[in-house]
């Protein structure tokens, strides 16, 4: 459909990501007969393994991670036949060669067109660096080419820049792709159309009208085995610095004039450089820390994180809460409250605007029973909108109020399946959109906000607090709220 053939050249080829998440996406777009034609996929890894090794191991993971209403086998052949497997290790300069011999020694594509070099590194950010300059070394990158790097992007501001300069070197920023899956959801992109493509709720969508903003993204899952990673990471680098941040850029942008490569981008930089600042004091008075110990999630009893990891000495965290502040003209005023946790009560990630109160309490005998209008986003799972209101119970006994809602469910609304955020993300890759996608600078302004907090955290004495798995994370965060005489709002 218009795309132009491609190389689809992935470092981590065996790994968790490439296997559980990038394959699947690619099958979902070659079941729909979106990969163009000569397309071709080759995983590169440590791993011993020849092209039918690993096309066994693909073909394995297309069943496991596929549902099997959506498994074709006529599907499957297809995209198994485009694989190829090199060995390869991003910390030896050696065989370099047989990557550049396989890509240029490829079949024709008919009509002759030329064909795009995708690199995607799902490997350890330390090798983001060392691999493009062994691709630039090996003379594989052209000017189509193009690199696309998972999070984390650095464990701080500067090495952040560290790895932007590094690949910066091979690639200029055009020809880089930074992944916040986020961005690819369905619900995610919705967000900008429901804002922007409807006249109502732009007028209201201010510190005139709006409370404040609550944004929850609350998962069930442990850690599992990326032990390893997160321990050196934690849920504010994990999860705030990204995710997080990008959904309130989202909610709290200016329009921009139209959906362009750098318009969105360009606005939602502005909303992370107009983050106010956090001193040390802040940060002890607005972020909340915390770690799960042993509980009971979805019925099952589950460890503690420093079981689940085996280091007792950790002082990493698996929760975070933050009250932010967007210090700009739309904004003054109004509190952004963000949490994320691992093993909570229910996986659950949600967008709250919660509106002012009626200027006027004009019906007697409302008091407790109205509350001010909320605007629930969904993200998942069951994506959807609600809008909270309140309207005359029919009776003849004169006016009694009670709570409401609008609804809109997609699930009942649309037909269409919801593709995962990878299959959008990567399709954008081969077409070369990067709109939703993290510049470079946006990478660093959200590292810039988030590394007040991080130096603090490692500098104070206290440690993150407990909450018991299967809960809706410490009451400290309940009581970073409740000070402001609010409460996070909880979706039935
Ligand atoms: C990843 C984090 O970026 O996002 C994980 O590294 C987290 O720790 C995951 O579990 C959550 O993504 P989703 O799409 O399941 O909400």
């Amino acid at each position: 459909a218009g795309l132009p053939p491609c190389d689809f050249t992935v470092f981590g080829g065996t790994g968790d990501l490439a296997l559980r998440k990038l394959l699947p996406a690619l099958y979902q777009r070659e079941l729909e007969g979106q990969l163009p034609a000569g397309t071709r996929i080759i995983g590169v890894s440590r791993t011993e393994l020849d092209d039918d090794g690993y096309r066994h191991a693909v073909r394995e993971a297309l069943h496991t991670h596929v549902t099997a209403d959506e498994l074709d086998e006529d599907a499957v052949r297809r995209l198994v036949d485009r694989v190829r497997h090199l060995t390869l290790d991003s910390r030896d300069p050696e065989g370099w060669h047989l990557l550049h011999d396989l890509l240029k020694d490829r079949p024709q594509v008919e009509g002759g067109e030329e064909v795009v070099r995708v690199f995607y590194l799902a490997i350890a950010p330390a090798l983001f660096g060392p691999t493009c300059e062994r691709l630039g070394a090996a003379g594989v990158v052209e000017d189509s080419s193009r690199v696309v790097m998972e999070k984390p992007i650095g464990t701080d501001l500067e090495s952040a820049r560290a790895v932007n300069d590094a690949v910066g070197r091979v690639f200029c920023e055009q020809q880089i792709f930074r992944i916040d899956h986020y961005l690819g959801k369905e619900s995610v992109q919705n967000l900008l159309v429901t804002r922007f493509a409807n006249t109502f709720l732009e007028p209201l969508w201010n510190s005139r009208w709006v409370d404040h903003v609550q944004i929850t993204v609350s998962e069930t899952l442990g850690v599992g085995d990326r032990g390893g990673y997160y321990d050196t990471s934690g849920a504010l680098r994990d999860m705030v610095q990204n995710h997080l941040l990008q959904l309130l850029c989202l909610v709290a942008m200016e329009p921009p004039t139209y959906v362009g490569r750098e318009t969105v981008r360009d606005e939602k930089l502005k909303v992370l450089q107009a983050l106010k600042p956090m001193s040390p004091e802040d940060v002890d008075r607005s972020t909340v820390r915390g770690r799960y110990t042993a509980g009971l999630v979805d019925g099952a009893a589950v460890p503690s994180y420093t079981d689940d990891i085996g280091h007792p000495g950790s002082s990493t965290e698996t929760f975070v809460a933050v009250r932010a502040e967007v210090q700009n003209w739309r904004w003054a005023g109004v509190p952004f409250y963000l949490r994320t946790g691992k093993r909570m009560d229910r996986r659950m990630s949600e967008i709250v605007v919660v509106f002012k109160e009626p200027p006027h309490a004009m019906f007697p005998h409302s008091e407790g029973v109205t509350s001010p209008n909320r605007l629930h986003i969904q993200v998942q799972p069951d994506e959807g909108m609600r809008l909270h209101m309140t309207a005359k119970e029919p009776g003849p006994g004169g006016i009694r109020l009670r709570p409401v809602s609008l609804d809109l469910s997609y699930a009942t609304t649309f037909t269409q399946r919801s593709p995962d955020a990878y299959e959008r993300l990567l399709m954008d890759v081969i077409r070369g959109n990067p709109t939703l996608f993290m510049r470079r600078d946006e990478v660093e302004a959200a590292w810039t906000w988030v590394e007040p907090i991080l130096r603090r955290w490692q500098a104070a004495p206290d440690r993150p607090k407990r909450y018991p798995a299967g809960t809706s994370g410490p009451t400290a965060a309940a009581t970073l709220l409740e000070r402001d005489g609010r409460h996070w709002q909880e979706s039935e």
